[in-house]
């Protein structure tokens, strides 16, 4: 919060009287300052917990809707998936009720957040890296996970058999595997694509040798979807998924990351792993 801003919350702040209040009120600014009840025992914690939100009371995210089990579309033609159900219970934490805008390319999430006004939060199975860090906060993070090299079962391709200009390599555009294909098969013709479905399909046809992509969607899609597929190399990248928000509005950070450890402590988050993953050991 800019020293403005936060003389005018703290201005606010005395007006109303209390958090609680205020927490309630209606602004007429496009964004709506938030706070919780901590934030009226001091200015800083004040400064901490409050935040803007593009739509008064609501979590709007922004997320590449093809990712199941995380996001995706499904049958109804809902959104639905771990993340969206993680969302949920981190907004109802907040008193806030979720929204998601159309799907988004997945490359143009981090821009989308950066830019504001748009989108609060991507929750999108997305890897804390060190050149988003630098575009957008994160906040703790909520799930490990890997890579996976997915093959037809019938391939005889190995890594190194992969590794040549004769083998095309796809991938989902800007994610952690398009950046592994570029660092460790630099020689084969890595094909970028906004959609994992159409890759997965094209590995299936014959059209791509392979396909990296983040571990559990790919054993997600395989088992669901596909009937010719197979990991043919889990790679221990070691990431973690956490939420981008932005770098101008570190209380929600703050606001989310209390939530987190919230819903990890009285088992929600157990249950929507147990829901999406039929364990809690993920
Ligand atoms: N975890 C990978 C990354 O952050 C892939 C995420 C893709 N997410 C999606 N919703 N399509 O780069």
């Amino acid at each position: 919060m800019t020293t403005m801003n936060r003389r005018t919350f703290v201005a606010t702040l005395g007006l109303a009287g209390s958090a609680a209040l205020l927490a309630g009120c209606s602004s007429n600014d496009a964004s709506t300052d938030v706070t919780t009840d901590d934030a009226a025992t001091t200015d800083d914690s004040a400064d901490e917990a409050s935040y803007t939100l593009v739509k008064e009371g609501t979590l709007t995210n922004v997320a590449e809707l093809g990712f199941a089990p995380f996001e995706y579309i499904d049958d109804d033609g809902n959104t639905v998936g771990f993340d969206v159900d993680l969302s949920n219970a981190l907004a109802e934490k907040l008193g806030l009720t979720c929204e998601w805008l159309p799907n988004q390319a997945f490359d143009t999430l981090v821009p989308t957040i950066q830019q504001g006004g748009k989108a609060d939060i991507s929750i999108a199975g997305m890897t804390i890296t060190d050149d988003r860090l630098e575009q957008v906060d994160f906040t703790d993070p909520y799930l490990n996970s890997n890579q996976g090299l997915i093959t037809a079962s019938s391939s005889t391709d190995t890594v190194d058999t992969l590794n040549d200009a004769s083998k095309q390599i796809a991938c989902q555009t800007g994610t952690t595997g398009d950046e592994w294909i570029q660092e460790n098969l630099p020689n084969a013709t890595r094909v970028p694509l906004a959609d994992v479905t159409a890759g997965l399909m094209g590995v299936q046809t014959g059209l791509y040798s392979a396909m990296v992509i983040d571990l559990p969607v790919a054993q997600n899609m395989i088992s669901q979807s596909f009937t010719d597929l197979q990991v043919l190399e889990e790679i221990p990248t070691g990431e973690q998924y956490a939420i981008a928000v932005s770098k101008d509005n570190p209380g929600l950070t703050a606001a989310l990351n209390d939530a987190l450890a919230q819903i990890e402590e009285d088992g929600t988050m157990d249950t929507i792993k147990q829901t999406w993953f039929g364990t809690t050991e993920i």
